[in-house]
């Protein structure tokens, strides 16, 4: 039989929930491998209330667990680059596996550590990185192996879809509120601006994109914007127009490079992203044989993330010399599409002088740059102002971004204009 001797890094959401998943699934873990899982020791700075801690061995040293001769699997779940890089890198100089939930450590120096961990020939496993309880990695890389993968789109940050969601549905709950109660559920980064500015959707989506398409990490490279700008008329207005707004993760292998950006995405209300509310998070994959596949579930919390760190303890003990890298026996290096030459379609939003004539020389401009508009909405007019917000065709970002400096420069218009990409897919 054999046994596998794991030690956690860390005693946080995730590591108190994978420590429980691994007791309380037991059995069921020894039927499906016919063998065991112990975890012999716990790095920690303080134990956790669900834990019960009294059988196992524990410490604040995390280094003692990556250089304990007795463990075969480090778990590292301390989040954060530099503590857990160093973690991570001694513990498969060690010779150990490593399974991370790290998307920062993945995205930023995960080709590094596949060598490292290919050289060492151990493995180093991620899914519980991306999507929490999703298996989205398994079904990239095994599930559709057989596929060219065409693009990706997805929900990747809970907190944000539960922000969006609460906005859309309430219209009065404040911003800080709504984070709260994301942090509450134990979903929002230790960082919540990583969620609300992007930054950790687009660690998510860098991996997501390299297992996909076979090519480097290019975290460096990717187009980031995160939903701090995106208002409650936004949504209200979206709303009217068929559209919900979601914080979108998309990537695409296009005939100039990859395509990899995460931004707001108004999205048609019937299409099955927009169906996506709350801390739920979704990944719509296309692909050449498989056509559009969805993946839908828990993207955070303590159950739905050790469901993903203990599959891939239990990859490393059916097939232990597995080779850990991102799923492709050689990586492509294909350029990066700049987000100025992306094609979508746009929602606008001004606010005008409420005057006779306005509209004409915004809709001249726009057919300057041979631009229609797809759908218009002008009301709300107050104190001699009024909003107009538009859909657009689809576009090249450059164009559209000329056009709309033009119509910044009318002295009718008074504020910055709101620019949100329509997704296509
Ligand atoms: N902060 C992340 C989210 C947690 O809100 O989805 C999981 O990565």
């Amino acid at each position: 039989m054999k046994k596998i001797r794991v030690g956690i890094c860390g005693l946080g959401t995730v590591g108190s929930g994978t420590f429980n998943l691994i007791g309380k699934n037991a059995n069921e873990i020894s039927r499906k491998t016919g063998g065991s899982v112990k975890v012999v020791q716990v790095g920690c700075r303080r134990p956790h209330p669900d834990c019960d801690l009294s059988t196992t061995d524990t410490t604040n040293d995390l280094f003692a667990v990556v250089n304990n001769p007795d463990i075969d699997v480090v778990v590292e779940l301390i989040g954060g680059i530099d503590t857990a890089l160093e973690l991570v890198k001694q513990a498969l100089s060690n010779k150990k596996h490593v399974v991370t939930a790290n998307k920062a450590l993945i995205a930023i120096h995960g080709e590094d550590l596949f060598k490292l961990a290919m050289d060492a020939g151990v493995c180093l496993k991620f899914e519980a990185a991306i999507a929490g309880g999703i298996p989205i990695v398994k079904a990239i890389r095994e599930g559709l192996s057989g596929n060219n993968i065409e693009f990706l789109a997805g929900i990747i940050n809970g907190t944000t879809n539960f922000i969006l969601t609460e906005m859309e549905a309430a219209g009065n709950r404040s911003f800080s509120e709504v984070l709260k109660e994301a942090q509450d559920l134990g979903y929002a980064e230790a960082d919540p601006t990583f969620d609300v500015e992007g930054i950790d959707a687009a660690h998510k989506m860098t991996i997501l994109s390299s297992i996909s398409f076979g090519v480097p990490l290019r975290f460096d490279a990717m187009y980031l914007e995160g939903i701090s700008n995106i208002t409650v008329e936004d949504i209200k207005y979206a709303g009217e127009l068929g559209y919900k707004i979601k914080h979108l993760g998309i990537t695409t292998k296009t005939d100039a490079g990859i395509d990899l950006r995460v931004h707001p995405t108004l999205i048609e209300k019937s299409h099955m992203l927009a169906q996506v509310d709350g801390v739920m998070n979704a990944v719509l994959v296309g692909s050449d044989a498989a056509g559009q596949t969805m993946y839908y579930g828990a993207g955070a919390g303590a159950g739905p993330t050790a469901s993903s760190v203990v599959a891939d303890i239990i990859d490393v003990m059916r097939d232990g010399d597995s080779v850990a890298n991102l799923g492709f026996d050689a990586l492509m290096d294909l350029p990066m599409v700049d987000i100025s030459s992306i094609e979508s379609a746009y929602y606008l939003r001004l606010r005008v002088l409420d005057k006779p004539g306005v509209l004409a020389k915004i809709t001249t401009i726009l057919s300057r740059y041979k631009i229609s508009i797809e759908s218009l909405i002008q009301k709300d007019a107050k104190r001699g102002e009024a909003p107009i917000i538009l859909v657009s065709n689809i576009v090249l970002e450059k164009v559209m971004d000329e056009a709309i400096d033009a119509i910044s420069n009318l002295d009718e218009v008074l504020t910055d204009i709101t620019k949100i990409r329509v997704a296509s897919f």
